[in-house]
């Protein structure tokens, strides 16, 4: 598997592979790569001859007092496992290569409507750097699917309206999020984590779970979403960004479960902001 730095040898070695012919899927990571991100692999393995994954840490969808310096980089590990996974080729540009101009370049992308409250509400500017970022990277790998997790549910469904909206020729494909046994998502800031909180944070998916079951059963919104909150506030959590039931492709909020929808949670576990999400089908849909 080549690394490669900059986008001249990208595009040479992309018309190579044009060439040899077959189809190209993209995953672009951040890096620090774990089982989830091997599932999109695998997924990208089954829909393609080639498989390209990029990692770039972006930090235009960091804000200011977020983990930008911190996030774990370990590239060398990263391409050795993607490599194993069956990955062609890994595309890993420097900032200076991403953002000739810096990166408060002029050109960004904002998505309106789906951006807007769970995530956007608490990370302000954070789906602009997403949405920048990925239009970017889908021009210059220009693949014919790009795999996203799906325990990213609001960034999947940016991803999803900027690559319609601007018309890029790309299927978007999202793939169901992995759990450890104990059902905590993965995440490659679960590494964050003391012990103590690693086993609090199970909290997390169970109460997703059981707010899911009893809003299948039948009972009432507001009421499952406020015991859920409780729910993780007894379990330790500092502060819990939202428990809400969104419309599953619009995200538009529901108050009541007559459509596919999504149930999305974010909460601070110490420093750690984790991210989590449920399908709920209404009655009759399961
Ligand atoms: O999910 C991620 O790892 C990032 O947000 C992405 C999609 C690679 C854009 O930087």
């Amino acid at each position: 598997m080549q690394t490669l730095r900059d986008l001249p040898a990208l595009r040479a070695a992309l018309g190579a592979l044009r060439t040899e012919g077959g189809k190209i899927a993209f995953v672009p990571t951040m890096g620090a790569l774990h089982a989830g991100h091997m599932a999109l692999i695998a997924e990208a393995r089954r829909r393609a001859r080639f498989v390209i994954a990029s990692v770039f840490v972006n930090p235009t969808q960091f804000g200011p007092n977020e983990d930008f310096s911190r996030y774990p980089r370990q590239e060398a590990r990263d391409a050795a496992l993607l490599e194993e996974n069956g990955c062609t080729l890994l595309w890993a540009p420097s900032v200076e290569v991403m953002y000739p101009g810096g990166p408060e370049m002029a050109t960004r992308i904002t998505v309106s409507g789906v951006s807007e409250g769970l995530c956007g509400a608490s990370r302000p500017g954070h789906f602009d750097g997403v949405a920048t970022v990925v239009a970017k990277l889908l021009n210059q790998v220009q693949p014919d699917f790009a795999l996203f997790g799906e325990k990213d549910y609001q960034q999947l469904a940016v991803i999803r309206r900027m690559a319609a909206d601007l018309d890029l020729a790309v299927e978007i494909a999202g793939v169901p999020t992995q759990r450890d046994a104990d059902g905590l998502a993965l995440s490659s800031r679960n590494a964050y984590l003391s012990p103590e909180e690693r086993v609090a944070a199970r909290a997390l998916p169970r109460a997703l779970g059981r707010a899911a079951a009893a809003l299948q059963a039948g009972e009432e919104v507001d009421a499952v979403l406020a015991a859920a909150r409780a729910a993780l506030a007894d379990a330790g959590f500092a502060s819990v960004d939202y428990v809400e039931l969104r419309d599953a492709d619009t995200l538009v909020p529901l108050a009541a479960l007559d459509r596919p929808a999504r149930l999305l949670a974010a909460a601070r576990m110490g420093a750690t902001r984790l991210i989590d999400n449920l399908p709920v089908l209404p009655a009759g849909k399961a």
